[in-house]
């Protein structure tokens, strides 16, 4: 375990320079770095996470500048880049020719998702690296995503080099997805509401259709899982089941949000889901309206509820 200052962000980027994996915080989650250049940092990624390697990961980087090293631009991606960056939103641009990257990161794939992370350590990690770092969450595939340190000990501890601590993730969701290599589509719900791009675009965005040709992640049906069972728009618990409440909800083991605030309750979701999967055997969720954030929150809770 690493501390987030000058020591700790400076092991960790000698750790990524010889290829090794560095859990590093960023504002959504927790994320599994690696040298995106280095095929088999990458290999260690997909082997470390037990991930399906057709799923490709996003590239992390420091600023806009770097993002068009890696992606062809357009007048969309800087609009979005510009309102948005550094923040919770991956864009999906063509892949550039002649990019040095690991084609393992694309998975072959003639996309690239891009992202720059909001969180300072993370931000400064990349500086200091000054290169590229693929990072998907910091979990074991298909479980649930990690938003604290302990998360990710708990999950990959043993599989990687070091953790850097950055203490809870404030946003709690992963990053919402724009494909920009055709019209505006969300691939994936995140932490970024879809209406405030789409209220920047004054346009509103293709919905990504599952069958869709694009990987995304939400493709596979089951993902974010814990290991108890959920039932999902429940109002109270039945006999053997742990409620999970948003708003008022009476009986609830924890509560996302007691005052209904849908912020709050991204921040919280992957946090309670971990705590009460330590005993529950059916965790109950109340219902989460769907807009804003809510969609996200949703969209996670649905594929975490998904046959396995
Ligand atoms: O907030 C986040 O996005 C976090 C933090 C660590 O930055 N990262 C994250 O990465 O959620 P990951 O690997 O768990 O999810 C990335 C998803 C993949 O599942 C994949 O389906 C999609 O992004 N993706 C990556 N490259 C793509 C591409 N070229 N085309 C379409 N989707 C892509
Ligand atoms: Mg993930």
């Amino acid at each position: 375990m690493l501390p987030a200052n000058e020591a700790g962000i400076s092991a960790a980027v000698t750790a990524l320079a010889v290829g090794d994996l560095v859990a590093i915080p960023t504002e959504t989650v927790y994320g599994l770095a690696g040298d995106a250049r280095n095929g088999a940092a990458v290999a260690r990624i997909f082997e470390a996470k037990g991930r399906p390697s057709f799923n490709p990961l996003i590239v992390h980087v420091p600023d806009i500048e770097t993002a068009q090293a890696y992606g062809v631009w357009s007048d969309t991606a800087q609009k979005l880049a510009e309102a948005f960056w550094p923040g919770p939103l991956t864009l999906v641009l063509p892949l550039r020719a002649g990019s040095n990257l690991s084609s393992l990161v694309t998975a072959g794939l003639d996309s690239i998702a891009l992202r720059v992370p909001a969180h300072p350590t993370a931000l400064a990690i990349l500086r200091a690296f000054s290169g590229p770092l693929a990072a998907p969450s910091a979990n074991p595939s298909g479980q649930i995503s990690p938003t604290l340190p302990a998360h990710v000990a708990g999950g990959l501890g043993n599989r990687i080099a070091a953790i850097v601590d950055g203490g809870a993730c404030g946003v709690g969701l992963e990053s919402t997805i724009i494909g920009l290599t055709g019209a505006p589509a969300l691939l994936r719900p995140g932490g970024l509401p879809a209406e405030m791009i789409e209220d920047l675009l004054g346009a509103p965005l293709l919905q990504h259709v599952a069958g869709d040709a694009i990987t995304a992640p939400g493709q596979l049906g089951s993902h974010y899982a814990p290991r108890a069972s959920m039932r999902l728009n429940a109002e109270t618990a039945r006999p053997g089941e742990t409620l999970l409440g948003f708003g008022p909800t009476d009986g609830a083991a924890l509560n996302l949000s007691p005052t209904g605030d849908l912020t709050e309750a991204a921040a919280n979701l992957f946090g309670h889901l971990h705590q009460l999967d330590r005993t529950a055997r059916i965790i109950a969720v109340a219902s989460i309206p769907d807009h804003g954030l809510g969609c996200a929150i949703n969209d996670r809770l649905r594929r975490a509820a998904a046959p396995r």
